[in-house]
């Protein structure tokens, strides 16, 4: 057996500030650990803050886009940009742009489609001749009703389709929201 202990090892036992190091570091720690729990409910707080569309326990708000009597009667969708109040932590900004959606007239109504397309997030066009939908990046096609109509689309899921209401036999509001892209199934973000 060794006789030739290490500084620390001599000194530790017979220490008096040990104790009070040893408290002090637990002490620390317990602070740090509280500190970052704390923090978890004010992140998620910020993000609910800072989405404006997902107050409210995840609900989305409906949002005012524009008239039936804008859109083509004909069915060719048209594009609008949707914009609501964006809050922070200190101000309110009124009718800040969110994202965009095509909207098209169906014998059954009103028919939104988010613009973003579902395999990794590109804003997806309007073809040239207007028979149906394609995103310049790699080149996914959709028809007019959102569904892939060429099956070597690299999209996983067709255009994300969202709710609309006419109120007011006129005004289209429609519950804006995103999803995640390359998923099968439609999960909101
Ligand atoms: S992002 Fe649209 S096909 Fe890839």
């Amino acid at each position: 057996m060794s006789d030739h202990n290490t500084d620390s090892e001599r000194s530790e036992p017979n220490d008096p500030d040990v104790p009070a190091r040893r408290n002090f570091i637990a002490r620390l720690g317990a602070i740090v650990a509280g500190g970052l729990a704390s923090l978890v409910p004010i992140a998620a707080g910020a993000a609910a803050l800072l989405d404006p569309l997902r107050r409210g326990g995840g609900d989305r708000a409906m949002v005012r886009v524009t008239r039936v009597s804008a859109l083509p009667a004909d069915g060719t969708p048209r594009k609008f940009t949707v914009e609501a109040d964006r809050t922070d932590a200190w101000s309110t900004y009124a009718d800040t742009p969110v994202g965009a959606v095509y909207l098209r007239r169906t014998e059954d109504g009103v028919v939104a489609l988010n613009v973003v397309c579902p395999h990794a997030g590109c804003f997806v066009r309007l073809a040239d001749d207007r028979s149906r939908f394609q995103c310049p990046c790699h080149n996914s096609r959709f028809d007019l009703n959102g569904d892939i109509d060429d099956p070597s689309s690299p999209s996983p899921r067709s255009m994300d389709a969202l709710a609309v209401e006419v109120r007011d036999g006129d005004e289209v509001w429609v519950r804006f929201q995103h999803f995640l892209p390359g998923r099968e199934e439609k999960i909101p973000v």
